[in-house]
């Protein structure tokens, strides 16, 4: 029987048992896809004996990204472009790493704001961490040519922009109400929003009424920023379809299956998330 696993520290509140657990019902698939608490000190041993604990790979969650990433063999483009992996599997003896990340956000945008194109108008991306850095190489695969980035420490922002030659620039945090005029699409990556964290300061009057406005918090599902974006027409894009998206390349490496992303998986995590 194939194993996975989803690796974290903690990983208590993790969803994806609950996604691919789903997907081997679905498909009739006798497999298993288990949490595992590893901790830090413990992530070496954990991954090098990953085929002894009987598993054909794993998802990787906070806090252990980075160090996966260190830590496999094989490192494909996604992962090399974050320098962050989230999903690992065994391969010819060896451990491979990607990101799915930017394949889950891309993915989601497509889907919820159909025609959405990254290189008509400016993209502003707010938030300087590992999730815009999926994000934004996300975007500039896509031929975005002028992203405008705010974040509160700047020299965040700056570092991540110099990951790049063209196509980025750095905005200051107070500025980022102004920064809005003519973008075609606002990011989210900052944890502003979220359950138990203060809402977003951000005042959407410059931005034009036809962008589209996404955001990775997916609890509360409509984050504040998403229902002032609602309100004045914008076309928005939630958190909780990049989190089911992600997780369909590493279920079809371990199982063999492309899984759908649908209506049904959704209902089923939002039910779980309103507990
Ligand atoms: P991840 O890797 O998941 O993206 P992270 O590296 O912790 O998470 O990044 C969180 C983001 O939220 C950062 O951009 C952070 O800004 P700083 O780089 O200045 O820390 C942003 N953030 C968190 N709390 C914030 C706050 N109160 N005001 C503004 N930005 C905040």
């Amino acid at each position: 029987m194939t194993k996975a696993c989803v690796i974290g520290w903690p990983i208590k509140h993790s969803r994806s048992p609950m996604i691919h657990g789903f997907w081997l019902h679905k498909y009739g698939i006798e497999g298993g896809y288990e949490k595992v608490a590893v901790s830090p000190d413990d992530l070496p041993d954990f991954l090098n004996n990953l085929a002894a604990n009987g598993f054909s790979g794993c998802n990787v969650t906070v806090p252990h990204k980075e160090q996966a990433f260190k830590l496999a063999h094989e490192l494909h483009d996604e992962a090399r472009a974050v320098q962050a992996a989230n999903t690992l599997w065994l391969a010819g003896g060896k451990l491979h790493a990607t990101n799915t990340d930017i394949y889950g956000f891309m993915t989601h945008l497509d889907q919820s704001a159909p025609g959405w194109n990254a290189k008509q108008r400016p993209v502003a991306l707010l938030g300087a961490g590992g999730a815009a850095r999926a994000i934004l190489y996300g975007l500039l695969q896509r031929g975005a040519s002028d992203v405008r980035i705010f974040n509160r420490t700047k020299e965040r922002a700056v570092k991540l922009a110099s990951f790049y030659e063209k196509g980025v620039r750095v905005v200051d945090w107070q500025n980022r109400d102004e920064g809005l005029e003519d973008c075609g699409l606002v990011v989210n990556t900052t944890t502003l929003g979220m359950s138990g964290s203060p809402p977003l300061d951000l005042s959407l009057n410059k931005l034009p009424n036809d962008s589209v406005v996404a955001d990775i918090v997916y609890v509360p599902l409509e984050t504040p920023l998403l229902a002032a974006a609602r309100q004045k027409g914008c076309r928005v894009v939630d958190g909780l379809g990049m989190l089911l998206h992600q997780a369909v390349p590493g279920f079809e490496r371990w199982f063999g299956v492309r899984p759908q992303v649908t209506t049904e998986l959704r209902d089923l995590i939002v039910a779980d998330l309103g507990e």
